[in-house]
């Protein structure tokens, strides 16, 4: 799948070693906490950044490439997001308040999976290409554009910062029930949404 072309620059050397004991616990489906808002971030500070720092940490010790602050118990609008886990240097994609200014007409249906429905996956459809305004972990205001697998996963993360999970946009629901029950989880605990909303 095709990657921006734009550079990730962020001032995060981080290792990706996976932690025996991750600093943060991730939840799973049919935790209410997964379902409250986010707010926005009104300060980047050092606060903010070491959240970042440990979410960094507990998303590749969980081997996942984007994990969003609710899924850690955090109400707060903040992304950590990395396709490159492998490769050691590439630095990872920190997105605070993250907005959506702009979606292609195109969708593409893609396989998701989410480390809080672990074992889970099923195909979703969404919009091609975004546009996305953002601050960085210095507080800067930002504009990006992304498509491929960037872009389906910036979505994905920021549907977190609103409650809202995959499982909630899967259409096909006879996949959706057997795939939940394969992996112990409810299919109560999911909240439809019609797949032709886009937000
Ligand atoms: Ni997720």
């Amino acid at each position: 799948m095709a990657k921006n072309a734009e550079k990730i620059t962020t001032s995060f050397t981080i290792s990706k070693e996976p932690l025996e004991t991750p600093p943060l616990e991730i939840c799973t489906l049919g935790n209410e906490v997964l379902r409250k808002s986010a707010k926005r971030i009104s300060k980047v500070d050092e606060s903010i950044r070491d959240l970042t720092k440990k979410m960094l940490q507990s998303m590749y010790s969980a081997k996942g490439i984007g994990l969003a602050a609710p899924q850690v118990g955090v109400h707060k609008q903040l992304l950590v997001i990395d396709l490159d886990i492998e490769n050691p240097t590439s630095p990872p994609l920190i997105l605070i308040n993250p907005e959506i200014i702009g979606t292609s007409a195109t969708v593409t249906t893609y396989e998701e999976g989410c480390l809080s429905i672990p074992g889970v996956y099923l195909d979703v459809i969404r919009p091609s290409t975004i546009k996305l305004s953002f601050r960085d972990e210095m507080g800067r205001p930002k504009k990006m554009n992304a498509d491929g697998l960037l872009a389906r996963c910036i979505q994905h993360e920021i549907d977190h910062l609103k409650g809202v999970l995959f499982v909630d946009r899967v259409t096909t629901h006879d996949d959706l029930t057997r795939e939940l029950k394969e992996h112990g989880f409810q299919s109560k605990d999911v909240r439809f949404l019609s797949s032709a909303k886009s937000q």
